[in-house]
């Protein structure tokens, strides 16, 4: 008899085109077909339960199938399932708005709601641009750092950095400069890389609208990290050079970074801040763009001076989301969420030193809730990283590489023993390649 798990492989593979996947090699790799999620466990159709060690993308943050965030949007779903936000609004929409212009960096004050990661940049650059335009400039370029990952729409691709997902696109991309990002976490680095900011800003500032970044983790492209006073350093020379500054914290918002967003770590306020991913807990695709009373006055004026921004989503705002992100905003607020997180840091740093003796470890690298350890000593077509992953499957921990980098960024409700189980079935995974 065939197995439920095989039984659902087999229909999916018959018409769903997986993102991010080379379909041939659901050949030999089986798919894990999930029948439900609880705290930091999703459970498969045999009973088979996986540690969510990377939350499922980097959207989960209090576990799955959390009691406060189900009942929220069970609330919300017998009242308002969706209506649009031109010319209409909702409470969940109006109270988070609110919430966030509280709690992020103290010059963002409007809130422009989107559904995605990928479409909160794309919004912000277009906003940076327009607002340039509205002033009389026409700055058509967009800066970012080398490394850097943004999405996958053409605007967002245009301002990210990771060759895989870029070559092939470069013809249709909007246009977009690279500067050095800080080769690593020292102080250093950060002064090196302000240098090529500062010669690069000399030059070109007058055609650049906006630098993008991902402030002190560059997720996709293999959770590399650096020192805030970067952060200061780009604040500065932005503002010097009329150049917007955007920090996308769609993946460091929420506490990754080990403060609520990645920005206070630096103590600066960027012109607009991307949010989404854990925006919601985890649950539903929303996301927001924050920006100034300056960006959004320079929008404001008679309907036929053509000055409007005329983007939307059909999902904008969505209160079933809004609801979901109201219940994770209450959890941070009633909770030492950010308190216990820095224990759980300090313990997995602590433990993580034994894996410095293994030889395939180049180097381990954390920020916050974020860790990353290097593997060296491999070819890129070796795939050493998937045959991690496949192991710690075995074994009852999703492990998701990028490339022959390893990390961690779980769920913060995990618990000090299922810290253990993740680690350990790291160790043994990197130990076997
Ligand atoms: C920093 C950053 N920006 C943007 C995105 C794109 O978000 P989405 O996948 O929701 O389009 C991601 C996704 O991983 C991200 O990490």
């Amino acid at each position: 008899m065939v197995s439920k798990n095989s039984e659902i492989m087999q229909r999916d593979l018959e018409v769903i085109w997986h993102p991010c996947t080379q379909m041939k090699d659901h050949e030999t790799l089986p798919l894990i077909p999930i029948r439900s999620g609880k705290g930091v466990y999703l459970y498969d159709f045999e009973g088979n339960k996986y540690i969510d060690a990377v939350s499922s993308w980097w959207v989960n943050l209090f576990g799955h199938s959390n009691e406060r965030i189900n009942n929220k949007i069970k609330a919300q779903l017998d009242t308002l399932e969706h209506v649009l936000l031109a010319g209409f609004t909702h409470e969940p929409a109006v109270e988070l708005a609110h919430k966030l212009v509280n709690i992020t960096p103290k010059d963002l004050a409007k809130v422009f709601y989107v559904d995605n990661g990928s479409s909160a940049v794309e919004a912000a650059l277009k906003m940076s641009y327009h607002y340039h335009l509205n002033k009389g400039k026409r700055k058509p370029v967009f800066l970012s750092l080398t490394n850097s990952y943004h999405g996958e729409t053409i605007g967002a691709l245009s301002v990210g950095d990771v060759s895989l997902y870029k070559e092939t696109y470069e013809q249709l991309l909007i246009q977009n400069m690279q500067v050095q990002v800080p080769i690593d976490q020292s102080i250093e680095a950060a002064q090196v890389a302000l240098n090529c900011l500062e010669n690069l800003l000399k030059e070109k500032a007058d055609d650049i609208a906006a630098f993008i970044l991902e402030p002190l983790i560059q997720g996709a492209g293999g959770m590399h990290m650096y020192h805030p006073a970067y952060l200061i350093g780009a604040r500065d020379l932005t503002k010097q050079y009329d150049v917007h500054l955007i920090a996308d914290e769609i993946m460091t918002g929420f506490g990754r970074t080990g403060k609520m967003f990645a920005c206070e770590h630096a103590n600066i306020s960027p012109d607009f801040m991307t949010l989404s991913k854990g925006l919601t807990g985890g649950y539903l695709a929303l996301s927001v763009v924050m920006t100034t009373d300056d960006v959004y006055q320079a929008f404001y004026c008679d309907y036929n001076e053509h000055k409007a921004f005329l983007h939307s989503h059909s999902y904008t705002g969505n209160p079933l989301a809004c609801a979901a992100a109201l219940a994770t905003l209450e959890i941070f607020e009633e909770n030492d969420v950010l308190g216990e997180n820095e224990k759980k840091a300090t313990y997995i740093k602590k433990e993580l030193e034994k894996f410095l003796d293994l030889q395939n470890v180049k180097s381990i690298r954390q920020q916050g809730m974020v860790t990353a350890i290097e593997l060296v000593g491999y070819e890129a077509n070796e795939r050493i990283g998937l045959k991690i992953y496949e192991y710690a499957l075995t074994q009852g921990v999703l492990l998701r590489p990028l490339g022959h980098i390893i990390y961690f960024m779980p769920p913060y409700v995990i618990s000090y023993k299922e810290i253990d189980k993740m680690l350990e079935v790291a160790y043994e995974g990197i130990k076997k390649v």
